[in-house]
């Protein structure tokens, strides 16, 4: 099999057929990923130079009416301690943020009804009103098209909702059945229609991930077109029925970057907490690879092992005030630099 090949045509078409993905995934060797690394790497760097966005991530709540096989904060899991940021902590967090040099924010958290429409709203307005010339991610899951609206109408700028997998049959052996791939995606469709720049995902060897899977995760990212793309390995947590499962790949994460990359060149793509908690050189190489963008924590020290989706999560003790100088450590070691701005996609 001829993987450069396959490599070369990806760079020039932006997509392959299933089967190519498949042979492309199944076959590479340590040089094939090598040389599509550096084409990744150079269009990162055609776009975004050696420039690299930062979102501040605030973990606002653990609270989850979800149940996923595979996420720490589950509905299920009773050893969890479950907080709430209030407004007033969550504003205090963009404080420190914005001074940090932060211009884009991330609201993460569980799916959580104790957050009305009325207060999310509340909070986003506030949140636009003290920083104007910020970016607002929302990251709370599932909700309707006319909540979203609301968020939309109330200044929100973009939502990260990953699609976890596009394997109709993959997502029933994550997810208890009240979830649906058909309802992700309508979502991630309504989010779009909404003006909001999109970010869908998914984890690269979650509990029976096949290569066919990842190759329909490669053809739905490019049938969305979304503005970021996150992806990280799984990782097994202690509390969940996937407690005992193996981790991803942290190579076929980072060979899965690059090809993102080539995919969608313009694309938000982050080196994310997951990749630099598989490998301490995780979030490194995934820059290295392709990626664009971290997203360090600026969710209050008190709460942050609290937000355990996966065991052994980074960023969570005494050191975890420092990751926004440790990520621009980091990132001037790799001949890169973290920029204070809004960080938009570039056009192509
Ligand atoms: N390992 C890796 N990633 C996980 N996520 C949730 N649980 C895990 C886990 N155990 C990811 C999901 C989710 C995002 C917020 O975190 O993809 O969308
Ligand atoms: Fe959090 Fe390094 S990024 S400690």
């Amino acid at each position: 099999a001829n993987i450069k090949a396959l490599i070369d045509t990806l760079e020039a078409q932006g997509c392959l057929s299933r089967e190519e993905y498949i042979e492309l995934l199944s076959n590479y060797s340590k040089e094939d990923a090598e040389y599509l690394k550096e084409k990744a790497r150079k269009i990162a760097n055609k776009y975004y130079d050696n420039k690299i966005y930062t979102r501040g991530l605030i973990e606002f709540t653990n609270y989850c009416k979800n149940d996923c096989y595979y996420c720490g904060i589950r509905r299920s899991n009773r050893n969890v301690v479950r907080y709430r940021l209030t407004k007033e902590d969550i504003l205090s967090c963009c404080e420190q943020g914005y001074d940090l040099g932060f211009r884009t924010f991330v609201l993460q958290g569980g799916e959580d009804g104790h957050f009305t429409d009325d207060m999310l709203v509340d909070i986003i307005t506030a949140i636009k009103k003290g920083y104007p010339d910020c970016a607002l991610t929302l990251s709370l899951g599932e909700r309707s098209y006319e909540s979203y609206k609301r968020f939309r109408e109330a200044g929100a700028d973009r939502y990260l909702l990953r699609h976890e997998t596009a394997n109709e049959e993959h997502f029933g052996k994550l997810h208890p059945a009240n979830q649906t791939l058909q309802n992700r995606k309508e979502c991630l469709r309504n989010l779009k229609s909404l003006g909001f720049q999109v970010g869908c995902g998914f984890m690269v060897g979650s509990p029976y991930q096949t290569m066919e899977n990842l190759a329909e995760d490669l053809l739905f990212v490019k049938e969305l077109s979304p503005s970021m793309i996150g992806i990280g390995p799984f990782l097994p947590h202690h509390e969940t029925p996937f407690a005992k499962e193996k981790a991803g790949s942290y190579e076929l994460t980072l060979v899965l970057l690059s090809i993102l990359r080539l995919i969608a060149p313009n694309a938000l793509i982050p080196a994310t907490t997951a990749l630099g908690t598989i490998n301490p050189l995780g979030r490194e190489n995934g820059i290295l690879s392709g990626a664009n963008v971290v997203m360090p924590n600026l969710s209050p020290v008190s709460v942050r092992k609290q937000y355990e989706l996966y065991d052994n999560k980074i960023c969570t003790g005494d050191e975890a005030a420092e990751c926004k100088f440790c990520l621009q450590n980091r990132m001037n070691r790799i001949g890169y630099e973290i920029v204070a701005e809004r960080g938009d996609m570039k056009p192509l």
